[in-house]
């Protein structure tokens, strides 16, 4: 009795560093290091390229983020019981049986909205090799996502959580269309401002830039065969969106899990102008 009472509080404890909160979740009070040379493995034939980015990416902010506790302290106290740590070796990604053929991110995060398979589960042992398992590249990434959020460096610069094991079983949305919307009609973004606003809306698992791109106070998209709506409708000739920066915005959006829909703010604009056509 008393062992099933201490294990439902040691169930319930939360992960405050966690956003959006997962469905299911237990875990530890273990100290687990990140081993110096952690790493991602994949158990598909190919993965995509895109995936691959993402673990690229993964791993870079697990090597540069250093982020530190926030509490009083910033976790100094773990410092001292850290040597002694179990440490994790790698992190295997891997499809459930249930998949279906390998595809993109992107080819995932675009389907339509109530067929996307954003669901994983997630297991961090004391130590050992974790596993994100899912039905898509997408799931795969939003459990990649989630496993980036659970590392904190101490002052000598261990990678490491004082929460393992954690377990989520099948995390999934409670809302599939999770959207941001950008107005850059009123205000002009440059392209790197809103490639950091995807950055941050992946970073907690949003599923849709609203782009509100153009209105009656500027229209800063170049439309191939129709030049002098931006030229004369931009703030300035710097401020216009060409036709490579939104493929580049919609590829970079696409590859963290976002669909970019692009706002229909004119009443009847033709179906046939060739960029417009994928948004309308
Ligand atoms: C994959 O899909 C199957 C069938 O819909 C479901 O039972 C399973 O929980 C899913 N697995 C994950 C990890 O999402
Ligand atoms: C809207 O656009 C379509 C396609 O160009 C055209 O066939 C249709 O007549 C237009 N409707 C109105 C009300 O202008």
């Amino acid at each position: 009795m008393k062992g099933s009472f201490i294990f439902l509080i040691v169930a319930a404890r939360p992960i405050f560093a966690l956003w959006p909160i997962p469905r299911s979740l237990q875990a530890g009070d273990n100290l687990v290091k990140l081993s110096p040379d952690f790493q991602i493995q994949y158990a598909m034939p190919r993965p995509p390229q895109d995936l691959l980015d993402a673990v690229s990416r993964t791993i870079a902010r697990l090597r540069s983020d250093k982020l530190q506790r926030l509490v009083v302290g910033r976790g100094e106290s773990d410092s001292q019981r850290l040597p002694n740590a179990p440490s994790l070796t790698s992190l295997s990604l891997s499809l459930a049986t249930t998949a279906g053929p390998v595809q993109s991110i992107m080819q995932e995060a675009t389907k339509e909205i109530t067929t996307r398979s954003e669901e994983y589960s997630l297991s961090v042992p004391n130590g050992g090799v974790a596993t994100v398992v899912a039905n898509s590249t997408l799931g795969l990434f939003r459990g990649l996502t989630t496993f980036e959020q659970l590392w904190y460096d101490d002052s000598t610069g261990v990678t490491y959580t004082y929460q393992a094991p954690v377990t989520i079983v099948n995390d999934s949305p409670a809302y599939p269309y999770r959207g941001f919307m950008l107005d850059t009609a009123r205000n002009f973004f440059p392209v790197a401002d809103i490639k950091r606003t995807l950055d941050a809306m992946s970073m907690v698992k949003m599923s849709q830039f609203h782009w509100h791109a153009v209105d009656s106070q500027s229209f800063p998209l170049s439309i191939p065969g129709f030049p002098q709506l931006a030229q004369k409708g931009a703030y300035s000739a710097q401020e216009i969106y060409s036709d490579s920066d939104i493929q580049d915005i919609v590829n970079y959006a696409g590859a963290r899990g976002i669909d970019v829909l692009m706002a229909r703010c004119f009443k009847n604009f033709s179906v046939s102008l060739p960029v417009l056509k994928q948004f309308v």
